[in-house]
């Protein structure tokens, strides 16, 4: 009995001292466990004269159930303080700055091209595209280029390989090979818009590249006529440049049209009254164009006789410089980051 008071009466102090719960387990264990003082002591409660059994009986029921309280307080109190500590260490401070992520975007050409591409697309017009390592036969023959024009020598073309006349090879200077390509593999009526990169044997400086992307149109019905040309290409450039331009078509050459025009925009920086984007003559030069000269449908197949159609090829670039005021051409090619990202 003795032994039993001063163990209850060491208990609480023991119980609290304990910092962590392995080490609450083990103090269970010595106190309250197979092996310890009072269940040692209820398992020789036999030898005890029978009268005594019942007071000795309670009172070790008694201690065993006080300490058992007491331990689990103490738990509950490390598991409270362990989880407290857990929630501080994985605490999100959702004041703290962000780590600035750069987000990408599209370049501005690919803006630019989608956004002529989309133009047409809502006119009902369908989108191809074409191999930039054209035979001479759809970069000139087919096109109703003769053997001797200048555009095929090696001062405006680049060659990927001479050969045999039918195997030459070049990167195309333009888009209008598809012109030929779109037809051999569709029949009238066709709308059609071919973007894409196209060569030319150039040197680099503000307003050329040796490189540089064309959006290609090709439309041929029943009765096309200049009109349509006129009205598709105006609506074309008010919804690129905004309502208030007005167009101006001026006689050209292409051996693939006839008649052939360029077409200009009233310059959208200063409406027409001269400034430097114009170079002082109000109009900004965009695009080549005509109506479908008849030997290029009978490359193809069609009948010139039953069918009319025009063709342009607009220069992507152009677009892009003229209507952002950029100075260099490089600036589209040369991906320094500090041009892309003001687009
Ligand atoms: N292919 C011509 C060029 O690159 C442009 C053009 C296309 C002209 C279609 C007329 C018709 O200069």
């Amino acid at each position: 009995m003795q032994e039993l008071t001063e163990l209850l009466a060491a208990a609480p102090g023991r119980i609290d001292a304990v910092g962590d719960l392995e080490s609450l387990e083990a103090l269970e264990r010595e106190l309250i466990g197979r092996e310890s003082v009072i269940a040692t002591m209820r398992r020789s409660l036999g030898s005890l004269p029978p009268e005594e059994r019942p007071v000795v009986g309670a009172r070790l029921n008694e201690a065993f159930t006080r300490i058992r309280e007491l331990l689990a307080e103490r738990r509950a109190a490390l598991e409270r303080a362990a989880e407290d500590q857990l929630l501080e260490e994985e605490r999100v401070d959702v004041t703290l700055p962000l780590v600035d992520v750069p987000v990408g975007h599209r370049h501005l050409l690919s803006q630019t091209l989608d956004e002529v591409i989309d133009i047409f697309v809502s006119l009902g017009y369908a989108v191809a595209r074409g191999p930039e390592v054209e035979t001479s036969y759809y970069n000139f023959d087919a096109l109703n280029t003769p053997p001797t024009h200048p555009a095929r020598l090696e001062s405006d073309t680049l060659y990927v390989d001479w050969g045999e006349p039918e195997d030459e090879l070049v990167l195309r200077t333009h888009t209008s090979p598809m012109q030929i390509r779109y037809m051999e593999t569709h029949q009238p009526p066709v709308y059609v818009v071919v973007p894409g990169r196209v060569y030319r044997a150039d040197t680099l400086d503000a307003t050329h590249s040796p490189v540089f992307n064309q959006v290609e149109g090709l439309a041929v019905d029943a009765d096309i006529t200049m009109a349509d040309l006129k009205g598709t290409l105006a609506a074309f450039m008010r919804a690129f440049f905004g309502k208030e331009r007005t167009v101006r078509l001026l006689p050209h050459f292409f051996p693939f049209t006839e008649p052939s025009a360029e077409m200009h925009v009233s310059c959208f920086n200063c409406d027409g009254s001269g400034c430097r984007v114009c170079s002082n003559t109000g109009w900004i030069e965009l695009l080549g164009c005509g109506m479908v000269d008849p030997n290029v449908f009978e490359a193809v197949g069609y009948d010139p006789a039953a069918v009319s159609g025009f063709a342009f090829g607009v220069g992507v670039d152009r677009l892009a410089l003229v209507r952002h005021g950029i100075n260099h051409i490089k600036h589209l090619y040369e991906n320094d980051l500090r041009v892309l990202e003001q687009f």
